[in-house]
């Protein structure tokens, strides 16, 4: 018989943007797993803070993250193929200790739920990594959307995502050089790459930490606060020894 993948979106930080399905899901699984990096304890902790105050009783599922090769994704010159081989055997690793887990702590017929930080649709790998658990043990994914970094961003800023009639475009700072960077948000840079692509009177509205206690905004032409911001980040990134930060750039 199959069991049932309950893959939750939880929000991006804010307990208070978990939403009323989430909270359902989280109750109706027989255990939640998450995928734990070593790097990223505070979290951990906040997904249990959650499922304390939502589940409890529900058991979480601490599955220690494979370690991924990053050895060759420094340099302009990697490749997007090797980089992407990299991502699939790290997916592949994922899997195989997700199996295994889910067969221990999930009667066949079951839910198995995972809390996905933000929303399961953007750039999260969950999804992807269920599919290939599919492969081994038989599993039917059910999505429970989330409030993602880009809304938390645009809300805490109050502005809207896009211009009137205009289109808007999601990427990552390892992309941001292909962008024309009209209207853009870029999520997973740790270079602040605008400093790089911008023109000095293009807007960046910048957000790190959405939602938590430790939320930072910081607005304006990049040509005034480009590198303010580098610095912010470079210092509580030192403080918190982590950070999530997203951004929106629009050219006037
Ligand atoms: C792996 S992606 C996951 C995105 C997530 N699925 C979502 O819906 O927002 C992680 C990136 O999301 C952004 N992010 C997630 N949570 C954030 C937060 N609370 N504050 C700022 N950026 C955040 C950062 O750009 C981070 O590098």
């Amino acid at each position: 018989m199959s069991r049932t993948a309950l893959v939750i979106g939880i929000g991006a930080g804010d307990p208070s943007h978990v939403t009323l399905g989430a909270v359902d899901a989280m109750r109706a699984a027989d255990a939640l797993f998450v995928l734990e990096k070593a790097t990223a304890s505070s979290l951990t902790a906040m997904r249990q803070a959650l499922v304390d105050r939502h589940a409890p009783g529900v058991r979480v599922v601490l599955v220690p993250d494979p370690p991924r090769d990053r050895s060759a994704e420094h340099g302009a010159s990697q490749p997007d193929g090797a980089y992407a081989a990299n991502v699939s055997s790290w997916h592949d690793a994922r899997a195989a200790a997700l199996a295994a887990a889910i067969v221990e702590h999930v009667p066949e017929g079951g839910s198995a739920g995972f809390l996905v930080w933000g929303d399961p649709s953007l750039y999260d790998s969950t999804l992807r990594v269920l599919d290939r658990v599919s492969a081994v043990i038989p599993l039917a994914p059910k999505v429970i959307p989330g409030i993602t970094s880009v809304q938390a961003l645009t809300a805490a800023h109050a502005i809207l995502l896009n211009r009137v009639g205009e289109p808007i475009h999601i990427t990552t700072g390892r992309r941001l050089h292909e962008d024309d960077g009209r209207n853009t948000v870029v999520m997973l840079d740790a270079d602040c790459t605008f400093r790089e692509t911008a023109r000095p009177d293009d807007h960046v509205y910048w957000g790190a930490y959405l939602g938590t206690p430790d939320e930072i905004l910081l607005d304006g032409a990049v040509g005034e606060v480009g590198e303010l911001i580098a610095r912010t980040r470079a210092e509580a990134r030192e403080k918190h020894g982590w950070i999530m930060d997203v951004y929106l750039l629009r050219r006037p």
